[in-house]
């Protein structure tokens, strides 16, 4: 027997879930992450391969986790559990949801760090400084604890009064007002590196197809780009299914959101390389790409002090679109097992999120020599553990559970009506391509 749990609600009308899962896929990993590894592994060749990964192995996860969430209606924790009971398997398949808010957690506590640096060059690119190089200007930012942490807080402040104010008042609804700017932004920023950029030469960087340069860690590359970039593997897509009104297509949906994650990761290369390449700069991933080339772009350029802001907001936007989602499945399962309020769960999370942020923001100087495991800092250290193990794990272990262990009638209930042949080929790639491929991406990071 079950006990009772609380009930979440669900959003309001389709868009709701289309825009939170998105807000969610949508993160730093698409601006900083996919365009440089496109432009050097093979640009078209990379994008196809990524395209191949996402229709193969990130959409036929990404709707076995709605399907979970959404039957459920509880938090990724309970959601497996009840699935797996239901179906007469095992309750210990909860331990996918516990793996998952774990992740989720500890990939908060250092995203929120480094988001507050996006929020932080918001006002850096506002005020031109002809003192600093903009690497200078870098590190002067992460040099100061005192200066990390009072953005690292401040981010975290906003995650946590968006999240503490509801999946409808608070999630849905901020995600109707960020999802819109961040699209408008990035369209702004595209069109403005078409007339101001080197936009023919990004182009090539990013699509001229180059299969000489393809291996076998370029599929690698891509599957765990695709699997990152689309946030499975963790909750967030199962916490967010939760919510997902009941008459919605699943399998449409989640083609929506892959969609959108993927045109975002390309318009973002269109917006980031024209200008690295005007400028003579040299192409790049991470930090370095946004806080040192781009800003010294911004430094140089005519009406640098109006785009930098604007594209640091953009940068700011994405990473709460997703930093929300990475705090709600911890936050579900604490208020419905009713040991505290949706408030205090939100407060207790995110208090616990932030005191392991300050490892990450003390990473970038004072515990700079600080190794978690050996040859990793501190903010390496949890992002190979979240990133490297506990997604793969909790993606593989959820395609598992759905192709080999879920009740089949459980899944047709909640796919509804879709098209035969669409539905064998999800089920030929939860069963087999995405468990094995999952497996490849995990083991291969290990050793
Ligand atoms: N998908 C986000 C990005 O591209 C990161 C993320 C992973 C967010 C997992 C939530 C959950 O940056």
């Amino acid at each position: 027997m079950i006990k009772k749990l609380k009930s979440h609600g669900t959003w309001i009308g389709k868009w709701t879930f289309i825009l939170a899962a998105t807000g969610s896929a949508v993160g730093l990993g698409n601006i900083w992450g996919f365009p440089y590894k496109a432009g050097t592994n093979g640009g078209g060749a990379f994008v196809l391969i990524y395209l191949l990964c996402i229709v193969m192995i990130g959409v036929p996860i990404m709707i076995s986790e709605i399907i979970i969430g959404r039957r459920a209606g509880n938090s990724p924790i309970n959601a497996m559990k009840r699935t797996a009971l239901d179906s007469n398997s095992s309750s210990l398949w909860q331990f996918v949801g516990w793996s998952g808010i774990t992740a989720g957690v500890l990939i908060l506590s250092f995203y929120s760090v480094i988001a507050g640096i996006c929020l932080n060059y918001i006002f850096i690119a506002a005020s031109s400084n002809e003192f600093l190089s903009s690497s200078e200007q870098f590190g002067s930012v992460i040099e100061s604890p005192a200066n990390l942490l009072f953005w690292h807080s401040v981010f975290m402040l906003l995650t946590f009064l968006i999240v503490s104010a509801g999946v409808k008042n608070g999630i849905g609804r901020m995600v109707k007002i960020l999802m819109p700017m961040l699209g408008a932004l990035l369209i702004f920023m595209v069109i403005y590196a078409i007339f101001n950029g080197a936009f023919i030469k990004a182009l090539s960087f990013l699509f001229a197809p180059d299969f000489s340069s393809v291996t076998s860690e370029t599929f690698l590359s891509a599957m765990g780009q695709a699997f990152f970039s689309l946030s499975l593997g963790m909750g967030s897509i199962m916490a967010y299914g939760a919510y997902m009104p009941k008459d919605q297509k699943v399998v449409p949906t989640s083609f929506t959101v892959a969609s959108l994650d993927t045109l975002v990761a390309m318009l973002a290369g269109l917006a980031i390389f024209p200008i690295i390449f005007a400028f003579n700069l040299e192409p790049n991933s991470g930090p370095g790409l946004v806080f040192v080339s781009m800003l010294s772009a911004f430094n140089q350029m005519q009406f640098g002090q109006l785009i930098g802001p604007i594209f640091f907001i953009l940068l700011s936007i994405a990473a709460l679109s997703s930093s929300i989602s990475l705090l709600e499945p911890g936050v579900a399962f604490l208020s419905e097992e009713g040991y505290l309020s949706r408030k205090n769960s939100a407060l207790a999370i995110s208090l616990f999120a932030w005191s392991l942020g300050i490892g990450t923001a003390l990473s970038f100087n004072t515990l700079s020599g600080f190794e978690l495991i050996s040859g990793k800092n501190f903010l390496d250290s949890l992002d190979f553990i979240a990133n490297q193990i506990l997604l793969p794990f909790g993606g593989m272990m959820i395609a598992i559970f759905v192709g080999w262990f879920m009740k089949k009638e459980l899944i047709i209930n909640e796919i509804g009506y879709v098209n035969l042949i669409i539905y064998k080929l999800w089920r030929f790639f939860i069963k087999f391509i995405a468990p094995t491929s999952v497996a490849l991406i995990f083991i291969s990071q290990i050793f």
